[in-house]
């Protein structure tokens, strides 16, 4: 059964994509009930949704919603665990529970329209650290692309809102300047 701290910011996050779905809308409307959530985290976080693996970073579901509209997740990172450079193709709001979170950043160099799969050329552009209680944000056109991990060595458990439940995203590879979209549901 769902916390109802939980039911409240779900129902917070349907009402704004129900108001007004522009990503910017949203994260601009969502980061501040994400700081709430993150805030009263003791209370609705279950031993479910801090599960670690071995091989990789863990990304335990907390709530997918029907219309595809919404996904939120705890992401545990273990030292050295790293995500491939990706884009989610929508707007995101994540938050920093424990350690330090390191995200890196690239922009696509190629003349290409931004939404091309092939020929892409990334430039690494730099990266931030954020740590317990930060919080940040993006929205899609031009993506944002990035690779996301733990360089410490105390575990990383963060929140990551997402404006589609669909478990993908946008996997890219550098040798062969290409991106193909990775659907992690299946
Ligand atoms: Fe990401």
């Amino acid at each position: 059964m769902m916390s109802p701290i939980l039911e409240k910011f779900i129902d917070k996050c349907k009402q704004q994509v129900n108001q007004d779905n522009s990503p910017i809308a949203c994260v601009e409307g969502l980061i501040p009930e994400v700081k709430i959530l993150m805030s009263q985290a003791d209370k609705w976080i279950q031993s479910e949704h801090l599960l670690a693996c071995d091989d990789h970073y863990a990304r335990n579901v907390v709530y997918l919603d029907e219309k595809n509209e919404l996904g939120l997740y705890v992401l545990v990172w273990n030292p050295g665990q790293w995500t491939a450079i990706h884009d989610h193709g929508t707007w995101g709001v994540v938050g920093i529970l424990n350690g330090t979170f390191h995200e890196r950043h690239f922009i696509r160099k190629d003349a290409q329209h931004h939404s091309a799969n092939t020929d892409i050329k990334l430039v690494n552009t730099g990266s931030v650290l954020l740590s317990s209680g930060s919080l940040t944000s993006f929205i899609p056109d031009p993506d944002h692309i990035h690779t996301s991990g733990n360089s410490g060595s105390d575990q990383v458990i963060s929140v990551h809102l997402y404006g589609h439940s669909m478990v993908g995203f946008n996997i890219y590879d550098l040798n062969k300047g290409e991106r193909h979209w990775f659907n992690a549901s299946k």
